[in-house]
């Protein structure tokens, strides 16, 4: 489903002329609690309440959960909603999106996040403007749900917003750490794309013009020393990675994620970048001596070198100089400093890993790999 994308900073001030485009009179607005307003968004959208009729829906918590999702879907079909409008990150956005999942009556939504059944199409337009940069959310046709505390994701290609607003004024009142662990998780996207088994030419087209100026432009949006514009600029290129990986899918770093996250409590863009900097490495070397373990060489190889490229790093050292960058950001990227003191710890953590995403892997990781990447 093509998406029409309008970008520039205070462009939320668009949202009322879009929504009288559209022809919407029944809109939930789906939010975070405090970062609405803090984003400034309560603000910018305050005619819309006057001139819509608006319900607000903020009462979730971050990682969608599936019963919150249920009571979202019987607030908007109370209301006979004919628009949903995301203001938030990427779980206010999966959240969204999960609502337009269930919203059609008579769906057994068990079996939808089961995989069973596919999820049926609802007319409902969906506007989605994010307040962070970030996790692509917002131009992906996949949402992540919780239920009894395991990770499903829900894909199908209507769940893609019709529209999106990236406004980088709106993620300026992020914290740092929030800045640095949705920056990474945006970079980390970028890199996994461009070397997926999934990846196409459309897909690293993003990811090559997303790389650079995520990694270039991070560490300043973190000390704020970035001005307006990179901060709109940045935001773009957060967009563009999940426009990579809704093409391509992640890979490694994220199949090994979720667990640090669910048992470790590590914020999900740092529990990525917990492995990344080694599985760049074993990457490298497993094209240095030619490895049985590459699903594709000729096209690992030229991946591989762009990215160095795209980066601007030397070809040795790689994995030291990323996790120097973490570091830089002010974020640990140790896991033993983190929590998984023990070898056994870590062990456990490397076997609860996503099946689905590390088979997008461009190497078939040995045990060697694993032991190497998590210091067994
Ligand atoms: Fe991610």
């Amino acid at each position: 489903m093509s998406q029409r994308v309008i970008s520039g900073l205070g462009s939320i001030s668009k949202l009322k002329n879009i929504l009288e485009d559209e022809d919407s009179k029944n809109i939930l607005f789906v939010t975070g609690k405090k970062s609405f307003l803090t984003s400034g968004a309560a603000a910018a959208t305050k005619a819309i309440f006057n001139n819509f009729n608006v319900i607000r829906f903020n009462d979730f918590e971050i990682n969608p959960k599936l019963e919150d999702a249920i009571k979202g879907t019987e607030i908007a079909r109370k209301k006979n909603i004919d628009t949903i409008v995301s203001i938030g990150g990427g779980s206010v956005i999966d959240m969204a999106k999960l609502i337009l999942a269930f919203l059609d009556i008579d769906q057994d939504v068990e079996k939808i996040i089961d995989g069973n059944i596919k999820a049926k199409i609802s007319s409902v337009k969906h506007i989605s403007i994010p307040t962070t940069a970030g996790t692509g959310s917002e131009s992906t046709h996949f949402a992540v749900v919780y239920s009894n505390k395991k990770k499903y994701s829900v894909a199908a290609d209507f769940l893609m917003p019709k529209i999106v607003v990236l406004d980088g004024m709106l993620f300026l009142s992020n914290s740092s750490d929030q800045k640095a662990f949705n920056g990474l998780d945006a970079l980390a996207q970028a890199i996994e794309s461009h070397w997926a088994c999934g990846s196409t030419n459309e897909s690293k087209s993003f990811s090559r013009k997303a790389i650079p100026i995520l990694f270039r432009e991070l560490p300043k949006i973190v000390s704020g020393q970035a001005k307006m514009e990179k901060f709109q600029n940045f935001m773009e290129a957060a967009n563009l990675a999940g426009k990579a990986i809704n093409i391509s899918k992640t890979t490694s770093p994220h199949a090994f994620s979720y667990s640090f996250t669910s048992e470790y409590s590590i914020p999900h863009g740092q529990a990525v970048w917990l492995t990344l900097p080694k599985i760049f490495e074993v990457h490298k070397n497993a094209l240095d001596c030619n490895s049985q373990s590459i699903l594709n060489y000729r096209e690992l190889k030229i991946s591989i070198e762009e990215i160095i490229n795209l980066l601007g790093i030397n070809h040795i050292d790689i994995s030291d100089r990323l996790k120097n960058f973490v570091k830089d950001l002010g974020l640990e990227c140790s896991m033993e400093k983190l929590g998984l003191t023990t070898i056994s710890s870590r062990e456990d953590i490397s076997k609860k890993v996503n099946l689905e995403r590390l088979k997008n892997n461009p190497v078939v990781l040995t045990k060697e790999n694993i032991c190497e990447i998590f210091n067994i």
